[in-house]
């Protein structure tokens, strides 16, 4: 991959720290929220919260109310609100893609089995609105309820795409656009929405979140190809194991000749993780990964270029100083 002249990806240990005191009431709220008296949906989601996460998203909405100059506690509920509905879409998503890896642990699925990871999920999704009812406030509700279905159905859309060798860039962007980008977008904009911040600003942080989390699912995708399960917490070739094209195999597919593209092809049908050798020679010929980093790149900068003008302040500049780890990140 190119070098990257970036900050470490270790920078995050200062973004976080800035903004330590408000993750600690965030994590408190979660934790205090988990509760039910049904015992085995404290052991699910005390097993996938309790591994920790990045806690990215409610990161952004910290760092993008306050940028805006908000220090109300409301900011600590959003951020707890975003953080359940992205957990929600774990256990769901790794029964959809029967993933055995996830924050460095067993996954629930494969520990406790499909049907309770699905119910646990909904039980966490459904806590998150009941969050969302104690803020009392239609615009946001409103917000949440759009992304909530439009991450839906950027799952499912990609589920049409699976083992499909023809899924195109045009395809794949649509998909990441919902199943990813879109909550990111929701967590800054409505940041800045509880910030008081007029609607133009309200945009720019949308727009600064959309694109971010297209550079992060991106990047994302190209670390399914390169990271190592331990630094991941997530098995390597997951993508490929579930027939899933993603940005490197497409640019891959693209670059080949006839017969390249056919053996690739093959593999995305089958779902043959066991040609995963050939599907990273072929990757490394094309210089797919160079390609798909760039796009992230890209989208990394475009991130940035949405905050131009905006106060500056050590808030705002983690924003920008996120978007370039959301791309150098190792896990
Ligand atoms: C995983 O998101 C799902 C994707 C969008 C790739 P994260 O990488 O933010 O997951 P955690 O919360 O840190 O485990
Ligand atoms: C991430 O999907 C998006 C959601 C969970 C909604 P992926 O399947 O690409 O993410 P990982 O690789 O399992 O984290
Ligand atoms: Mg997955
Ligand atoms: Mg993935």
């Amino acid at each position: 991959m190119t070098e990257s002249t970036a900050a470490p990806a270790s920078d995050i240990a200062a973004i976080q720290s800035l903004a330590a005191g408000d993750m600690a009431a965030v994590n408190a709220l979660i934790r205090a929220r988990l509760a039910s008296d049904v015992v085995l949906i404290n052991q699910i989601s005390e097993h996938i919260v309790a591994a920790g996460g990045k806690r990215l998203r409610p990161l952004l909405a910290i760092l993008s109310a306050r940028a805006l100059g908000y220090s109300g506690s409301q900011q600590h509920t959003l951020a707890a609100i975003i953080e359940f509905i992205h957990t929600s879409t774990l256990l769901h998503d790794d029964v959809v893609d029967e993933s055995d890896l996830r924050r460095g642990r067993r996954t629930a699925n494969s520990l406790w089995g499909n049907a309770p990871s699905v119910l646990v999920g909904d039980f966490l999704y459904s806590r998150s609105f009941q969050l969302m009812v104690e803020l009392d406030a239609m615009p946001v509700m409103r917000i949440l309820a759009d992304t909530t279905n439009a991450i839906a159905e950027g799952e499912v859309l990609q589920l049409l795409h699976v083992h499909n060798p023809d899924t195109d860039e045009t395809a794949y962007l649509r998909v990441i656009e919902r199943k990813t980008a879109v909550l990111f977008a929701a967590a800054t904009r409505l940041g800045a929405l509880i910030a008081g911040a007029d609607l133009a600003t309200q945009q720019r942080l949308h727009d600064y979140g959309l694109a971010l989390g297209y550079a992060f699912q991106i990047a994302d995708d190209v670390l399914d190809y390169v990271s190592d399960a331990e630094t991941l917490g997530k098995n390597l070739g997951d993508d490929l194991a579930e027939g899933k094209a993603t940005l490197p195999v497409i640019h891959a597919l693209a670059q080949s000749d006839a017969s390249g593209r056919a053996h690739l092809a093959r593999i995305i049908r089958d779902g043959d993780v066991a040609a995963l050798p050939d599907v990273l020679a072929a990757i490394h010929a094309h210089g797919s990964l160079d390609y798909s980093h760039r796009m992230a790149e890209r989208y990394a900068q475009s991130a940035i270029a949405s905050l131009s003008g905006l106060p500056d302040n050590d808030w705002m500049r983690a924003l920008r100083d996120l978007a370039r780890y959301a791309i150098d990140r190792r896990n």
